[in-house]
């Protein structure tokens, strides 16, 4: 029995879909436990390259299960979307499963999303995908979940008592109210279609583990996006946190085995809010790409430019304290490659003074990122798969992270698929 929580350490996008795509190999099964289809998780391995939204990335992995968790917001249409290019580029999708408690994202919270933020009212430039709007309703017991669409004469109860809220709110938003037919028909046909697929995810997590199978538990987002412990309100609307996928699954803490952290080998962010690390203008390009590339910066989810920097310690300490990571996977170590010189955050100042905590998003505008500066390795990372061969700079680089967090480094990533990764055993 093992119980494997993956999460992203810095502000998203760190390689989670590479690195669980490549740790599913041992996996029996693969849940994802929070967010929708904000989520965008490359994969590239010999079946192509793809970008997973709402399908936790073990889908690859033949007979391994895969869960849509409960923790999760999930729009149906997508999911139909997502299950249908995998199976036309040869998937088997037989095995993913759905929580009968995992919130339906309906098509007003993407409405009501986009209304605020083509309004600035929120301002904190989400994906658009109703995310926010979707754990409201969950919050304000509003909210349907996948259990409903097994029980039809209870969904139009529901229905029926929710859309006036929900349709004086579009109004008000200045948007236009929906129908209870339109909104009917969508969920009759989402029962059809994926009626099949929902399951008890509380026995069916908990007798997974009891009988001794391995899981791995996929995070969407990052420690500085949590809803609590991030850069509130430049935030998702769910934790990204290792401690949630226990909570959200509906298994003991205590089974819980090893905590992945999974970073880039520098900093990136996509969204409004603080990136004390920010490189701006030109230079930013040797980290970005033109978009051409399947590992270049703009985001997986919404083709936005994503912000890019060095490496920010702080952050990586942060989200240590708060994850408790066994290992850490750090990923594009070949992206610094060309360099003569790299420069790290090691911590930052704030008015002029030193500070060991995470601040507030407001004050996190104002720091001044202390660096240090040391040297690059000058060498091609991409073929190497022994630690043993990387540069010594190189090595150096892992090992300051590994001193500034107090975690070992256990997976490097030198390239965007599968195999381009190197494996330390660790104790
Ligand atoms: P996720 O949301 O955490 O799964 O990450 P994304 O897929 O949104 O973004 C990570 C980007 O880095 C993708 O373009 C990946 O193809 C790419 N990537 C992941 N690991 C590596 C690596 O080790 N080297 C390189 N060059 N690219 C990588
Ligand atoms: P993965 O799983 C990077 C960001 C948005 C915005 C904030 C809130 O691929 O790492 P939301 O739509 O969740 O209400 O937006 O969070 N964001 C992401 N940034 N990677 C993601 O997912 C993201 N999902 C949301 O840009 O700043
Ligand atoms: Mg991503």
């Amino acid at each position: 029995m093992s119980v494997t929580i993956l999460v992203g350490a810095q502000f998203g996008d760190e390689g989670k879909g590479k690195i669980v795509d490549y740790i599913s190999a041992s996996a029996d099964m693969v849940v994802r436990f929070q967010g929708g289809d904000n989520a965008g998780h490359t994969v590239v391995n010999e079946r192509g390259a793809f970008k997973l939204h709402l399908i936790p990335c073990g889908i690859f992995k033949k007979g391994c299960k895969t869960l849509a968790g409960t923790g999760m917001v999930i729009n149906p249409d997508e999911l139909l979307k997502e299950l249908d290019e995998l199976e036309s580029s040869g998937i088997d999708v037989e095995h993913l499963y759905i929580s009968s408690r995992a919130i339906i994202l309906m098509p007003y919270h993407i409405e009501l999303d986009c209304l605020s933020e083509s309004t600035g009212r929120t301002g904190i430039g989400t994906t658009k995908r109703g995310i926010g709007y979707a754990y409201a309703d969950r919050a304000r017991r509003d909210a349907l979940r996948f259990e409903n669409l097994l029980d039809p004469e209870y969904r139009e109860i529901r229905l029926q008592r929710i859309l006036p809220t929900i349709n004086a709110e579009l109004v008000a938003k200045g948007g236009k109210s929906l129908s209870i037919e339109f909104l009917r028909e969508k969920l009759n046909y989402w029962a059809e279609r994926l009626g099949h697929r929902i399951v008890d995810a509380v026995s069916f997590v908990n007798d997974s583990i009891n009988s001794g199978e391995k899981l791995l538990f996929e995070g969407q987002l990052g420690a500085m996006k949590d809803i609590d412990l991030g850069i509130y309100p430049y935030v998702t609307s769910s934790n990204p946190t290792a401690a949630y996928a226990a909570v959200a699954a509906g298994f003991p803490i205590s089974k819980i085995t090893e905590i992945i952290g999974v970073l880039k080998a520098f900093s990136s962010a996509v969204g409004t809010g603080p990136f004390p690390t920010e490189i701006k203008g030109d230079e930013a390009y040797v980290f970005r790409g033109t978009g051409e590339n399947i590992d270049d910066e703009f985001g997986a989810r919404t083709g936005r430019a994503r912000q890019v920097g060095w490496l920010d310690l702080p952050v990586l300490k942060y989200a240590s304290i708060i994850n408790g990571f066994t290992s850490l996977a750090v990923c594009k170590i070949d992206k610094l490659d060309d360099f003569d010189e790299i420069k790290i955050c090691v911590k930052y100042k704030l008015d002029g003074m030193e500070i060991n905590h995470m601040p507030s998003a407001r004050e996190l505008e104002r720091v001044e990122p202390v660096y240090i500066t040391v040297p690059g390795w000058k060498t091609q990372t991409r073929q190497i798969r022994q630690y043993s061969d990387l540069p010594i700079n190189a090595k150096k680089y892992l090992e300051i992270i590994e001193k500034a967090t107090g975690v070992p480094v256990k997976y490097i990533g030198v390239g965007p698929a599968r195999d381009e990764i190197i494996t330390r055993n660790i104790k």
